[in-house]
């Protein structure tokens, strides 16, 4: 059966308070248009057609971002939820099989959950996902059912004071054959409380037509829409207890789990160690054994098997650490390639970067990348010896087993098995301290008299 997925997404967002639209807030690193995708995309859809209209162009570069296959139809004024459904037609021309409606603003739906309602649509025409409410004061869609078969969806603004009473509440997503979908939407009229186009409406409108009806639950927990930015603080909140948890059952030791922070599609390995306030942005993978230090921040970067990171360390989109690699405090990577065993232990910026095996980096050495308008490559090959305060004024490469001496400035390759020096020579000069602290503590014996 194939699938395809309408998520959408051109609401105002007008509680955000927000020049942003409120689909491309984030939540763990990735826009909430993006989790309705991820939540989808499970499911393996051949189409994915999002429905843009407040912040068209951003919302659309975001998605295509995000999948390059996804499609966007612009409902250019927003005249409810199945008004928002038609403009997905044509772009779904052709395409047979079902259609899910999903919301952007809607970002914790299981892939399971949608599984579960795929497979009652094979006794049903239309599948709604719905969830109990414990208290009835709420505004959601109230659906109207005889055990698990469903009569009709009713807008709480268009409920009987009966209706409202119902805790069995619409959750947005629904699942339809496409074909079907569109057929019934041509029926929809605007003559309601709102006066929009409610998708809801297909509901009762499949049943005149003689079809069935039914719904799936889930827990409300999963269909938490983002209205305010109080309600994304709280869905953040969620989401992070919920990382924490599934790192914790995959076998990942955090000690302490309320203080690291995960994104989206942070993938650590088992018996891996997390210290501490640690931030994972965005694209971040963690070997097995790795262990990652207190306050060290980390995006873009693979962190191969038994290599440690920080405390106070920072990898940056490229970082790309190989087995046992040691990385200590107040050490920058970016866009660098650390080969088995390297060590960067101190106060340094390796970037745009390759290091080779066993290769020791002293403390306070900079590759210093950019002139102000390219970025230029620093090569260091294996079993180096870089001393401390190395300046590397890229392009530049160091051979197999050269060494720096400390407080170089590398401006030249330096051939395998050679030393660069690149300082002013010491000189000393004899007694000069003594005479020049004496003079200095006479002058100031001499100043404080004068001002009595
Ligand atoms: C909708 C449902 C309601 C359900 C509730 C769950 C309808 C008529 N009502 O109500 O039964 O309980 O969601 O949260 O479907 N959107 C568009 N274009 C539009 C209108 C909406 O893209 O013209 C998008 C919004 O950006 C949002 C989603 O659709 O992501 C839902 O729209 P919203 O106006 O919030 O629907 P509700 O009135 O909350
Ligand atoms: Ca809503």
């Amino acid at each position: 059966m194939s699938i395809a997925l309408i998520v959408l997404a051109a609401g105002m967002g007008t509680r955000m308070n927000s020049d942003l639209p409120k689909v491309l807030h984030e939540l763990a690193g990735a826009p909430l248009v993006v989790h309705a995708m991820k939540s989808g995309e499970a499911l393996s859809p051949e189409k994915i057609v999002v429905v843009t209209g407040n912040g068209a162009d951003a919302v659309e570069k975001a998605v295509t971002k995000w999948n390059p296959d996804a499609q966007v139809a612009l409902q250019a004024e927003q005249n409810g939820t199945g008004h928002a459904v038609m403009q997905a037609r044509a772009a779904l021309e052709g395409f047979t099989g079902d259609a899910i409606v999903l919301y952007g603003d809607t970002p914790f739906i299981q892939p399971e959950t949608l599984e579960k309602m795929l497979y009652a649509r094979r006794t049903h025409d239309v599948v709604v996902l719905g969830f109990e409410v414990p208290d009835t004061s709420v505004r959601y869609g109230r659906l109207v059912t005889t055990g698990d078969d469903l009569s009709a969806i009713v807008e709480f603004k268009d409920a009987t004071e009966a209706q409202r009473q119902i805790t069995l509440c619409n959750s947005g997503v629904i699942c339809a054959d496409a074909g079907l979908l569109f057929s019934l939407l041509d029926d929809v009229t605007n003559d309601n409380a709102a006066g929009e186009y409610y998708l809801t409406d297909i509901v009762a409108l499949a049943r005149q037509r003689g079809m069935n009806a039914t719904v799936v639950r889930c827990d409300e927990t999963e269909t938490l829409g983002v209205n305010t930015r109080a309600e994304l603080a709280r869905a953040e909140q969620m989401y992070q207890a919920r990382a924490r948890l599934a790192a914790m059952e995959d076998g990942v030791t955090l000690h302490a789990p309320d203080t690291v922070i995960f994104a989206h599609d942070t993938v650590i390995g088992r018996d891996a160690i997390i210290e501490p306030q640690v931030v994972f942005g965005p694209g971040v993978t963690i070997e097995t054994g790795a262990r990652i230090r207190a306050f060290s921040h980390l995006e873009g970067c693979h962190v191969s098997r038994g290599a440690t990171v920080g405390p106070f360390a920072r990898l940056r989109p490229g970082a790309e650490l190989a087995e046992d690699v040691h990385i200590g405090n107040f050490v920058e990577i970016k866009n660098a390639t650390i080969d088995e065993g390297a060590k960067v232990n101190h106060l340094t910026y390796i970037g745009d970067a390759e290091i080779g095996k066993k290769t020791n980096i002293g403390a306070g050495t900079i590759t210093c990348n950019y002139d102000g308008v390219f970025k230029h490559r620093t090569t260091i090959g294996a079993n180096v010896f870089i001393g401390s305060n190395t300046m590397l004024v890229a392009p530049v490469k160091v051979g197999n087993f050269a060494m720096t001496a400390t407080g170089t400035i590398v401006t030249r390759d330096v051939p395998s098995g050679d030393m660069a020096v690149g300082r002013a020579k010491q000189e000393n000069k004899a007694g000069f301290a003594d005479r020049f602290f004496e003079k200095l503590e006479a002058k100031k014996a001499s100043q404080s008299k004068e001002s009595k």
